[in-house]
Order: C-alpha cells, then structure tokens, then sequence
C-alpha cells in the first residue's frame, strides 16, 4: 500500500471510529430518559408507599396526613417537576428530617426506577 491510500483508510477508520462512539453516547442518554416501567412500579407503589402518599398518591395515606411535613403530593406538578435521579435519590436514600426512609436496602434498583415511572406517571 503507498502512503496515500493508506492515510485515508487511516482517516476513515477514524471517522467511523467517531461515529460508534458519539452513537453509543446517544442511546446510552436515551435510553436512561427511560428507565423505569410505572406498571410494574404501581405494584411496589401499592404494597410499599400507599400508607403515607396514598392510594392515588395525593399523600393522603393513613398514615400521611399526621406527619410533619406531609407525605409528598405525586399529582402536584410543581413538586414533580424534579428530575427522575433526584426522585431516585429521595426513594433510595430517603429524604433527611422526614419520616421518608430510604429504600435502597429494601427495594431492588429495577423497582426503585419503576417507581420513579409511576410516581411521575400520577402527574400527567
Ligand atoms: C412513613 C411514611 C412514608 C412512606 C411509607 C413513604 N414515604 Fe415517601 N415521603 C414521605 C414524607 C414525609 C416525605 C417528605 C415530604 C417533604 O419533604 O415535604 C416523602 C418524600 C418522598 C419523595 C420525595 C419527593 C420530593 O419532593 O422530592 C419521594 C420520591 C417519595 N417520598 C417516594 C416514596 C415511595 C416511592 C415510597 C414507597 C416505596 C414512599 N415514598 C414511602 C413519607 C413516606
């Protein structure tokens, strides 16, 4: 092969090279906008969350309106404007100085983004 042609298989491969990698990029983004399945979600929403957010997730539980501050309101827009991994975040770790605890040690990592899904599925 002389220089010339090898240089621009060189610049090719480099090229396409750029185009794997920007591409895997790009539906590593799409599919993490994504995560979660709200119906699979409901199902641990119902066994876990409903005592204090609610059946509906008002934050009307038997349990929510006692407490201080009051479970969160899931179909209020405006508190759910929050991103899901913050959202991911209050329902692994909990949310300091509430009665929300944290449900990583509990709760797979699946199920924690289907209930992200679900959760910010009572809003729209
Ligand atoms: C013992 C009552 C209780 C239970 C059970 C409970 N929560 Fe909470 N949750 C709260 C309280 C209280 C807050 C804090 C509200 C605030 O900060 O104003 C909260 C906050 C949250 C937040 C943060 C909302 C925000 O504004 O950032 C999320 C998300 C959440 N809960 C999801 C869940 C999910 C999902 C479950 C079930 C796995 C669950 N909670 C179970 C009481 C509870």
């Amino acid at each position: 092969m002389s220089q010339e042609p090898r240089r621009k298989f060189m610049f090719l491969m480099i090229v396409i090279l750029f185009i794997i990698i920007f591409a895997g990029a790009f539906l590593t983004k799409a599919s993490a906008a994504g995560k979660g399945n709200a119906e699979a979600g409901k199902k641990v929403y119902d066994a876990k969350c409903t005592l204090c957010h609610g059946a509906a997730g008002k934050g009307d539980g038997p349990a929510g309106a006692s407490l201080n501050p009051k479970a969160t309101n899931f179909t209020d827009k405006e508190k759910m404007k929050k991103p899901d991994d913050e959202l991911f975040k209050s329902i692994s770790d909990g949310v300091k100085g509430t009665s929300m605890i944290g449900y990583a040690g509990s709760t797979s990592e699946a199920d924690r983004w289907n209930l992200v899904a679900y959760i910010r599925s009572l809003s729209k």
